[in-house]
């Protein structure tokens, strides 16, 4: 069984495929002119947020699964954020399981103070990737100003110092005011923080950011062919009943997404059909009849195999 989310103008304005290329190694610097935020200099670190960690942050806040921030009976607009962490001393690195401790407003301004909600960690991919599905945050009033809308970020690379910041949206006309999101230029400079948003098919929001930061990066691995699609997450990993497949597909093509055993054998057919270049999400929910172990899941375009990640069923 499985379902499948596009969101259309994935690409409007953020080439992911530019981006999926830009860390194969195999392309000149200037190639950083595609990513999805106007990097003056390249791996310019990301900055520090003039209003640091705010006084909203509680530590120990759990492990996505799903890559669900937000549940999905949780009121407001629903909004996808992807990007990469990339390594700021080799622009062409990424750090897989850097840790993003994500935490922000609700729909109505209010953190959950006592709780989780709208708190929690996500993981990057071997490739360095992040994704997760949230609503857009609330504003809430500072003095006699709203601040502007704004996620909180802690990111901390394996064995690296974590980098606390903040992450705005483009168009909110509470950011000129805004002691913090209006700073553009130094240590605080939220210029790079600042990311466009545009709206999928579905209703959803679709944000693109990418992280550079002080971390052990490392190149992609040559014979994939990110640059054609990619599996950004699955989850959860382990999982006993159904897992969500998040993937990306960067050219129109026959698509198809597979899952196989550890003999090779194919198990189920999630996708099999010509898609344009979206984000999607598919969702496998295996027979109980299956084995437990091992599977992987293989996104193929134009049967050309350009990414896969194992999944553990319990
Ligand atoms: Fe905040």
């Amino acid at each position: 069984m499985s379902s499948r989310t596009p969101r259309r103008q994935f690409l409007k304005n953020t080439s992911l495929a530019a981006l999926a290329t830009s860390f194969l190694g195999n392309l000149p610097l200037q190639g950083r002119s595609n990513l999805a935020q106007p990097a003056a200099v390249d791996c310019a670190p990301t900055t520090l947020d003039l209003y640091g960690q705010g006084p909203f942050y509680t530590p120990n806040a759990p492990l996505l699964t799903e890559s669900l921030l937000a549940t999905t009976g949780e009121p407001g607009t629903r909004l996808v954020l992807s990007g990469r962490i990339v390594s700021i001393t080799d622009c062409l690195a990424v750090i897989p399981n850097a840790e993003l401790d994500v935490w922000h407003a609700n729909d109505a301004g209010a953190y959950d103070n006592n709780g989780f909600n709208l708190r929690g960690k996500v993981l990057t991919n071997s490739q360095g990737y992040y994704v997760f599905e949230t609503i857009l945050p609330g504003k809430y009033l500072n003095g006699s100003r709203y601040r502007p809308s704004h996620i909180h970020f802690k990111v901390t690379p394996p064995g690296f110092p974590a980098l606390i910041t903040q992450l705005y949206f483009e168009g909110d006309t509470d950011i000129p005011a805004d002691a913090a999101a209006s700073v553009t230029s130094g240590t605080y400079n939220a210029s790079f923080r600042i990311i466009p948003l545009t709206e999928g098919a579905d209703g959803k929001l679709e944000g693109t950011w990418d992280i550079y930061i002080l971390g052990d990066g490392v190149s992609s691995v040559p014979d994939l062919h990110l640059d054609k699609g990619i599996i950004y997450s699955l989850g959860p990993n382990p999982f006993r009943d159904r897992v969500a497949i998040f993937y990306g597909v960067f050219q129109r093509a026959l698509i198809s997404l597979t899952v196989h055993d550890m003999s090779g054998r194919e198990v189920a057919v999630l996708e099999k059909q010509e898609l344009l270049p979206e984000k999607y999400t598919a969702v496998w929910e295996p027979p109980a009849a299956l084995p437990a172990g091992h599977y992987f899941v293989a996104l193929k375009v134009n049967d050309l195999q350009v990414h896969y990640l194992r999944v553990l069923r319990q």
